[in-house]
């Protein structure tokens, strides 16, 4: 059941084999996706509900690396290690470390063109009774920076903690989160784990409970009343856009097929081809942040 999807990477060769079981004619039917902007945007001035799922290339361009590449590696790890309940369990300092390298990293950088036109689009659409929605898998929290009020965040934020022992969950966007991480948590294959006893790790205000990342790990299953609301928005949208994810990561993965099986226009901005692209109406390869705004200004 899509409630109880868990957060994994798969292999395109499974991606390929889902998308043939629940699309079968509609697949071999396909042609090549458009790249046609005039086209796009004559179905954009039409659309009444869009939906946006946006992944980590959105923020390429603001200097957030993706997982995918060199951006995937911290000190000697792999990135999707750490961020694993595992890794928690088993060395919760080394993965505060790499949180809070990346918390001050994201910090430091703001949205790019790609998360304003969005931002600016929902307004716009706003104003003439039209929806834009944005459904991200983005942790980085840039979209809320550009002004982007209608967004589901799918895999939680970095600027939230939650309590391990009590459950609460608090903003925080604290440089460092505490003092023991000071200076901490460089990326440098050679750095040294910092071993932060547990006691001095960020720990909860109400209970003294460990905190952690209020972000939804491999392995993990996503919040089940964002995943249903954007699961509504998913179902009821007439054009969906697919900027800078490479698709590979259930449940978010499914969503643009499932659109797209519906008969609904789906969109692709990415600099590369992935393995939903042929089943997409249209493709326009190139950084999204000069893609987007052509595509949706005014
Ligand atoms: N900024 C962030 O918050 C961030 C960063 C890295 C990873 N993540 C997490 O990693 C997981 C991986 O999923 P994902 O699919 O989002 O990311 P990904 O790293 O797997 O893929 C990134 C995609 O973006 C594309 N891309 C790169 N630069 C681009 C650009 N300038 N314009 C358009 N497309 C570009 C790549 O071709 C690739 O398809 C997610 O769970 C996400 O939460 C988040
Ligand atoms: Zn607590």
């Amino acid at each position: 059941m899509a409630l109880r999807a868990l957060l994994r990477p798969i292999t395109a060769a499974t991606t390929r084999s889902n998308k043939m079981t629940s699309t079968p004619i509609t697949a071999v039917m396909r042609k090549q996706p458009s790249s046609d902007m005039a086209a796009f945007r004559e179905v954009f001035k039409n659309a009444k509900h869009v939906v946006a799922l946006t992944g980590a290339g959105i923020s390429a361009e603001s200097g957030v690396p993706t997982f995918r590449g060199a951006g995937g590696f911290w000190r000697r790890y792999n990135a999707q290690d750490i961020a694993t309940p595992g890794a928690f369990l088993a060395n919760p300092s080394l993965v505060w470390e790499f949180y809070s390298y990346r918390r001050d990293l994201v910090l430091s950088k703001k949205p790019n063109p790609a998360h304003i036109a969005l931002a600016e689009a929902e307004k716009r659409l706003a104003d003439d009774d039209r929806r834009l929605v944005v459904i991200t898998q983005n942790i980085d929290e840039l979209h809320k920076d550009a002004g982007t009020k209608n967004l589901y965040e799918l895999h939680g934020t970095l600027f939230k903690t939650r309590c391990t022992k009590c459950g609460s969950i608090n903003e925080n966007r604290d440089s460092p989160i505490c003092p023991a991480l000071a200076g901490k948590g460089s990326p440098d294959p050679d750095a040294e784990d910092a071993r932060v006893v547990e006691g001095e790790l960020p720990r909860c205000k109400k209970c003294t409970g460990l905190l952690r990342p209020h972000v939804v790990w491999f392995g993990e299953s996503l919040d089940p009343d964002v995943l249903m609301n954007a699961q509504k928005e998913l179902d009821s949208c007439d054009l969906c856009l697919v900027i800078g994810t490479s698709s590979v990561v259930y449940p978010a993965a499914m969503f643009a097929p499932e659109v797209s099986a519906r008969g609904v226009p789906v969109a692709e901005f990415n600099i590369e081809s992935t393995s939903g692209t042929e089943t997409f109406g249209f493709h326009f390869e190139g950084p999204c942040g000069s893609t987007l705004p052509k595509a949706l200004h005014p």
